[in-house]
């Protein structure tokens, strides 16, 4: 069967909701899950007891395909002739992607006039989606986005859509496999809109259901500091899930808040740079299943972090290296034991964002003083230096 050869498509059985002659595949989701000693060692953690998760192996070089190729294939069902989403640059890679490749639908995508890195704005151009910058940043963009294509009847993909989480279950179920079904301790995920921990969070409540596992990771989700909306309120403002009766206007005032105050989210891993989640709720419903807990990383322990899992294995983009970035506060705390069984997911391709990585390493004053200097970024010294 030509699905068998898709890694998101393959599990189709755990979320049946298109006809095998409607599903959409560019091959994605077939993706590694390496041991990483170098990186447990950095992390204070015991040889073969971290793995990570290489998702930026994907077709546009992000999870985002896992979930791209649901919500793609649902438009599809639908009828759609555009799909439209707001993005910090991957998930319109994603979409992009989907469209040039089968010609049937027309990729319209809203970026903030930030911080979209050129690697993932290049995907965009020359896949031939129709980019439009708004003034404002992702948060904005979002509620543009929401506005526009219901008026004009364009299907939405960014992470609201359920779909998307469908197909990114998948990502946990390939980390079973290659663990071989033995449940690990830990999974620690970046957090932006939140939707991959709320698609992790399904996928563990539904295995469990179907007896395939007895128990669920915990999770631990890292917001770049500063970017840091759902660890203020988990962690510092203690909201929860409670069987679902959260404290919704206490989540609103703190949104509010944060409007009167301008504050806007800032951070050089500009994939998860949002400050209004909209995956919330489902990511408190996924954290309670687990005793998930959230974690803040700066910007230079972000990019540490990041030069870390490049020096010995594929490399990662900034986002992605907030996993791991968290995982050495977790282990630091106690919260995480070094011999935990623990997955850090990368959830993007090195490539995307170069002008990051090249300014991590070569920290030139002059030219990039604007984007790092008055960050002072410390650069990590390694011992083949
Ligand atoms: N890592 C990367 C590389 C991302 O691109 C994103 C989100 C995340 C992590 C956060 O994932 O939203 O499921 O919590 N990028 C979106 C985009 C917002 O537009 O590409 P999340």
């Amino acid at each position: 069967d030509p699905l068998d050869f898709s890694g998101v498509w393959r599990f189709r059985r755990l979320f049946p909701f298109a006809p095998p002659d409607k599903v959409m595949t560019v091959g994605e989701g077939q993706t590694l899950c390496q041991r990483a000693d170098h990186v447990a060692a950095y992390a204070g953690m015991n040889p073969g007891c971290l793995y990570l998760q290489y998702e930026g192996m994907n077709p546009s070089g992000s999870f985002k395909d896992n979930g791209m190729t649901a919500a793609f294939t649902h438009a599809r069902m639908v009828n759609a002739r555009r799909a439209a989403c707001a993005s910090t640059g991957n998930t319109s890679a994603s979409l992009a992607v989907y469209c040039s490749v089968t010609q049937l639908m027309r990729a319209v995508i809203f970026i903030g006039s930030g911080k979209i890195s050129y690697g993932k704005l290049s995907q965009a151009l020359d896949y031939g989606a129709l980019t439009v910058q708004i003034a404002g940043d992702f948060d904005d963009a979002l509620r543009r986005v929401q506005e526009v294509s219901s008026r004009l009847g364009i299907y939405l993909v960014n992470s609201v859509n359920p779909f998307r989480l469908e197909g990114q279950k998948t990502i946990m179920l390939r980390i079973l496999e290659a663990l071989r079904w033995e449940v690990p301790d830990w999974i620690v995920v970046p957090g932006g809109n939140l939707g991959n921990v709320s698609a992790f969070g399904k996928a563990f409540a539904e295995l469990r259901d179907l007896g395939l596992i007895d128990r669920a990771p915990r999770l631990a989700v890292v917001n770049a500091a500063g970017a840091n909306t759902f660890y203020q309120l988990y962690e510092k403002q203690g909201v929860r899930w409670n069987g679902g009766a959260y404290d919704a206007p206490k989540v609103d005032r703190y949104m509010t808040a944060m409007d009167a105050a301008n504050l806007r989210a800032d951070t050089l891993a500009s994939a998860i740079e949002i400050n209004r989640p909209v995956n919330l709720p489902k990511a408190l419903r996924a954290l309670e299943r687990c005793g998930g807990v959230v974690r803040e990383a700066t910007d230079a322990e972000i990019l540490d972090a990041k030069a870390t899992v490049g020096a010995g294995g594929l490399g990662c983009e900034p986002a992605s290296g907030a996993s791991v970035a968290g995982l050495l506060k977790l282990v630091k705390e106690g919260v995480i034991a070094p011999s935990d069984r623990v997955v850090c997911i990368l959830t993007g391709h090195v490539l995307k964002d170069p002008d990051a990585t090249v300014a991590y390493h070569t920290a030139d004053p002059a030219h990039f003083a604007e984007k790092l200097g008055k960050r002072g970024v410390k650069r990590v010294q390694f011992a083949n230096r």
